[in-house]
Parts: C-alpha cells; structure tokens; sequence
C-alpha cells in the first residue's frame, strides 16, 4: 500500500462513550492526507474509553477482522441466549466492537488486508523501566511484537536497551563483513536518536555513550554528567518512552522493507501526552512526534491547553461541550485559551481574583482605608497586569489610587 492511499482516521462516530452518546468527530481530511485528532473535556468524559475503543479496533482489523461483523456476531448472540450466564461478557464484548464506528479516508478493508501499518498505544499511567542487558538477542523477537494482539508498547520500551545492545553488536559484524549499507544505515539510527535526545534536553553537547563491558548506555550531559535510561527523571522519561517506541517500531519497519528512508503510515494513541511534563515541554511533545514521524495520525486525549493549541492540522474537540474548538483557538494566546475554552472566567488566578473582589468591595464601600490596607497587604503578589486591571477600575470608579 502506498502511503499516499493509506486509510487515515476521518471520522470518529462514538455511539458510547458511558458519558455521552451519539457524537461525531470529522477532520475533513481529503483522501491522502489527515489531521491529528486531540480529545478534549472534562474528567470523566469519555476520553480514555474513546481511545481503548479505537485501540480495539485497530487491534482488530490488524488481526485481520472486520469489527462489524463481530458487533453483528455478539448481537445475534445475546438476543439469541438472552438468559446465558454469559451474557454480561458478551455485552461487554460487544461494548469494545459497537461503540464506536471509525470513518476512514480510504476502505477500512485496506487496513484488514495490510496489517504492516504502525499502531501504538501510550496509556495515561505509563512509566516503564528499562530492562538490563546481559545478552544479544535475535531481532525476530522484536519483529514478532509488531504485529501483536495487545498492545505491546511496554514490551518495546522495557527492551529498548537491549535494542540498542544488539545495534552495536550486528554494527560490529557489518564492519568485520564491510557492509557498507548497513553500517551507514546503524550509524543514521543512532545519529537521529542523538540529534532527537540533544533537542528534547536542549542540549547540543548531548551524546549517547556505550559501555561495551557491561552493555549499557549513558547520556552524557553537556555539563558532564552521565545518566542511565533509568536515571531520567520521570519527564523525561514519559516523553523518552513514547520515542523510544517509535524508533524501535519504525526501525523494524524500514528494514523489513528494505527502504531506510521509508516513513511508515500508522496511527498512535497517546492518553494524556502533558504527563510530568513543564509547560514549555508541553508544547513540544506533539510537535516532535509529528517531526519525526511525519506519516503516523496521532489521537490523543488530554488536558493541557498547551498540548492543544501545539499543532495546526489537529482537529480539537471538547466532549464536554461536544463542540469542535475552533482553528482560531489553536492559533490563540494562552488567557484566551484558558477563557474561551476552558471555561474560567478571567485570565487571573484565583487568588488574583480574590484581591481584586476585595478592591472592588472597598471602592464600592468608598472604604480608603480598607482599599491601602488591600494593597499593603498585597503588594508582593500585584503583577504588572493585576496592577494595571486595579488602576483601570479604580479610574473608571473616579477614584483614583493617588486620591
Ligand atoms: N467499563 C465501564 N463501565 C461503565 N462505565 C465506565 C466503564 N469505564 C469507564 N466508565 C465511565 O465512563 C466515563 C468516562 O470515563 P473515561 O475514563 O473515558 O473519562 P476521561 O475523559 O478519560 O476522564 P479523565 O480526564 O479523568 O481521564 C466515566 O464516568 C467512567 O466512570
Ligand atoms: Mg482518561
């Protein structure tokens, strides 16, 4: 299949989600191309069901099935043996096949008959430890996990390391073979590997260290200091986990092809990419994934307006108001963000909103002095802005702060 008529994700039709029934998520994407899909709503509103839904049916369709006809299957099943002490699996069942509907830009067949696209999924709870190594292994083992009947996301991060291990080892054969190919082909792997950890730490002196005699792998900071896969801190990691997935998964790919330029098409689940991330990382993650991975069609649940307002061709949609946000929203100011979409009130805090009821309470009571002890009292939290939105009520209540 070429990339090119790849069946990307047009639409999500959720007939349940537990909290809400009968939506319709269209990214209007022509056939050829897609827009990431980033769910968005409040707790409880049917994100993490929406992706362990389409989880399931891609799982599915990997497996070569067609999820209607097992939606049929378990309904002919259950009005047939209404009594069954089965029948609440089967309800369960048929739960995971009928809740949603999933709309492609090409036949969902195309997905049945090839089943070599990339899937993945990160659940919101994620942080994997890295296995040791002690051996080289065969690459079968691995290739075997892509096309898995469960998710094997944790499988593929708890074996990065050994991934890497068995790299630098085939990589000695190759020179001792002088096969050119795949030596260049190792040494681009762990160059974009690198290049990719030197961008997420902002750190241009990064560089990945190998210790042969006990296989293991150090990223050397540029300020000297060395840390293990399993030394990261708990940001970094949840962000390394998801590239090291990827890379592992694409790099299987490619050499299966043959073609190490290739970029596979697929799609990738992440529940709640802003986990133990700073903000500025925030912004980032979708980004980077779509970078590196131009050809994957990310859905993704989550509550960051950051994470939301990071990508152009997303379609944003709130469950909670069951509205599509707005393109202009994703382009928006963070205030306007938090405003327009996310339902507060101002672009002040809460405790920012308090001073300012108590200014509003003075003025009103014509109480000057209650009105400077407000201010003395806060004056160590009076923003420049939190300053200025005081001056201007006080101007428009005629009583200016000099009077
Ligand atoms: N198997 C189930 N049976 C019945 N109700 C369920 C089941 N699984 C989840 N729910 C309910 O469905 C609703 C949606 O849950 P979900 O986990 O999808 O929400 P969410 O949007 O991901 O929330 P959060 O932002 O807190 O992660 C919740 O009210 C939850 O209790
Ligand atoms: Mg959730």
């Amino acid at each position: 299949m070429k990339n090119s008529e790849f069946p990307y994700i047009s639409s999500l039709i959720i007939n349940d989600c537990y909290a809400y029934q009968g939506l319709r998520i269209d990214t209007h994407a022509p056939k050829g191309e897609f827009r990431h899909i980033i769910l968005t709503g409040k707790n409880g509103s049917g994100k993490t069901t929406i992706l362990n839904r389409v989880e399931h049916l891609l799982i599915h369709l990997k497996q070569g099935g067609l999820p209607n006809n097992q939606a049929v299957y378990f309904k002919e099943l259950i009005k047939s043996n209404p009594k069954h002490p089965q029948i609440q699996d089967w309800v369960r069942e048929l739960h995971k096949f009928d809740a949603i509907n999933i709309q492609y830009t090409y036949k969902e067949e195309l997905l049945q008959a090839n089943k070599d696209f990339l899937f993945s999924f990160f659940k919101a709870s994620r942080k994997v430890v890295v296995k040791n190594v002690d051996t080289v292994t065969k690459q079968d083992n691995f290739t075997n996990q892509l096309s898995q009947s469960q998710n094997s996301t944790e499988f593929f991060i708890a074996n990065f390391k050994q991934y890497l291990v068995n790299k630098k080892v085939y990589q000695a054969f190759a020179q001792l073979g002088g096969r050119q190919e795949e030596i260049q082909e190792n040494e681009r792997f762990f160059e974009n590997f690198t290049q990719t950890l030197r961008d997420i730490f902002h750190d241009q002196k990064l560089v990945l260290e190998f210790e042969q005699a006990n296989f293991e792998f150090f990223l050397r900071l540029g300020d000297g200091r060395r840390i293990t896969f399993n030394e990261l801190s708990d940001g970094f990691s949840a962000f390394l986990n998801i590239l090291m997935d990827l890379f592992m998964r694409v790099d299987l790919i490619r050499k299966e092809k043959y073609d190490f330029a290739y970029n596979p098409a697929g799609f990738v689940l992440i529940d709640e990419p802003e986990t133990h991330l700073h903000i500025s990382m925030q912004y980032e993650v979708l980004p980077i994934i779509a970078r590196l991975f131009p050809n994957l069609q990310m859905i993704v649940a989550t509550h960051s307006p950051a994470v939301i307002s990071s990508l152009k061709n997303a379609v944003v949609y709130d469950l909670s108001s069951q509205k599509q946000v707005a393109d202009w929203l994703v382009g928006s100011s963070y205030s306007e963000l938090m405003i327009r979409h996310f339902g507060l009130e101002n672009e002040f805090s809460p405790v920012a909103d308090r001073i300012l009821e108590e200014v509003n309470n003075a003025i009103k009571a014509k109480d000057t002095a209650k009105l400077q002890q407000v201010f003395i009292e806060n004056e160590q939290y009076l923003t420049p802005s939190l300053r200025l939105e005081i001056e201007s009520q006080l101007i428009e209540l005629q009583a200016p702060l000099s009077a």
